[in-house]
């Protein structure tokens, strides 16, 4: 299949079984809580995109402005000749960034769970980078993956996992996921990852619980999204959104509040809610630089390079392989 730009998708987007199968076990749980991953349905990844212009939400923000100040230092750190592969790049805008900086990038395999993203991006990237060899994958990059072959061999890999999202793991599951990443950059690899710092709750806060409502959009259209495709009846004015800094964990968790005892009903199953019960949704884990830096070489890396703002706000890293 080619898409437009002449680009062809790798389709492994997780089919709507799976989406029942872990919402009635998230919701049989306890805590109860929904996979974040199903936040980009076309309407979600449309809100996050909103989500990263607003002025409470600093990191998209950030971290392209680490691009724009430090690009060509991570292009140098990785090096000419390389295989880049993007794990949940998005829009794409940052990856650009950080291609243009590159000395003969052999191929660009960005992988997202937004066909719709990435179709876009990569169709976008095809023309102004005409002589890229890009492999675009629709899958879910926390499984793994069997990666499509680029036309000429690169002299290394190097993987690419900007925007926090490693933040969405439990530091174990993002420890596992590091170790894959390892294996998967081989010998001479690296990774060039962009982590949100801890900081002040009041900041954090929000950033994730915006004035204009967008981030509470975002978090609803999850139960939108399950009575579309699921045949769920979750009653929307129910359910309110709710975002807090747990700083024992060091994380954000998104939260769904039940608004009113009430029942719901997935798949054949029945979940009743007592008022002020939660669902959380999403966590989002803030390091520090030590705390970062400790938790990738535990799964086999060394750090190379670090570069931040000047508040300190976010961090982009290049480990290499120990
Ligand atoms: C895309 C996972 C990095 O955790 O900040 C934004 C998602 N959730 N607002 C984040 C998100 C609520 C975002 N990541």
């Amino acid at each position: 299949m080619s898409g437009p730009g002449g680009v062809n998708v790798l389709d492994l987007e997780p089919v709507s079984e799976d989406f029942l199968v872990e919402v009635v076990d998230g919701l049989s749980s306890s805590p109860r809580s929904l996979p974040c991953k199903f936040f980009y349905d076309e309407r979600g990844a449309e809100l996050f995109q909103k989500i990263s212009e607003l002025p409470e939400y600093y990191i998209t923000r950030t971290e392209t402005e680490l691009l724009r100040r430090h690009g060509s230092e991570m292009g140098e750190s990785i090096g000419a000749n390389a295989e880049l592969i993007g794990f949940g790049t998005g829009a794409g805008v940052k990856t650009r960034m950080l291609l243009e900086h590159l000395e003969n990038p052999i191929a660009y395999v960005p992988v997202d769970i937004s066909k719709q993203r990435l179709t876009d991006s990569a169709a976008e990237l095809s023309r102004a980078m005409p002589a890229l060899d890009i492999l675009p994958v629709c899958a879910d990059y926390l499984q793994p993956l069997q990666l499509p072959k680029s036309r000429r061999k690169p002299e290394h890999v190097a993987v690419y996992f900007p925007g926090s999202t490693i933040g969405n793991l439990e530091p174990e599951i993002a420890a596992n996921f590091l170790r894959r990443v390892c294996r998967l950059c081989g010998k001479n690899g690296g990774l060039i990852i962009g982590v949100d710092l801890q900081k002040d709750r009041a900041v954090l806060e929000a950033a994730y619980n915006d004035r204009a409502g967008v981030t509470a959009e975002f978090n609803l259209n999850l139960l939108v999204r399950a009575n579309r495709e699921l045949g769920s009846d979750f009653d929307l004015p129910l359910w309110r959104h709710q975002a807090v800094y747990n700083e024992r964990h060091g994380r954000i968790e998104m939260h769904l509040i039940s608004e009113a005892d009430q029942t719901v009903h997935v798949g054949g199953a029945e979940s009743h809610f007592s008022r002020g019960e939660k669902i959380i949704t999403e966590f989002s884990y803030k390091y520090t630089q030590e705390g970062f830096v400790r938790l990738a070489v535990s799964a086999g890396f060394r750090l190379a390079r670090v570069w931040t703002d000047p508040q300190q706000l976010f961090a982009v890293f290049h480990f290499t392989i120990l």
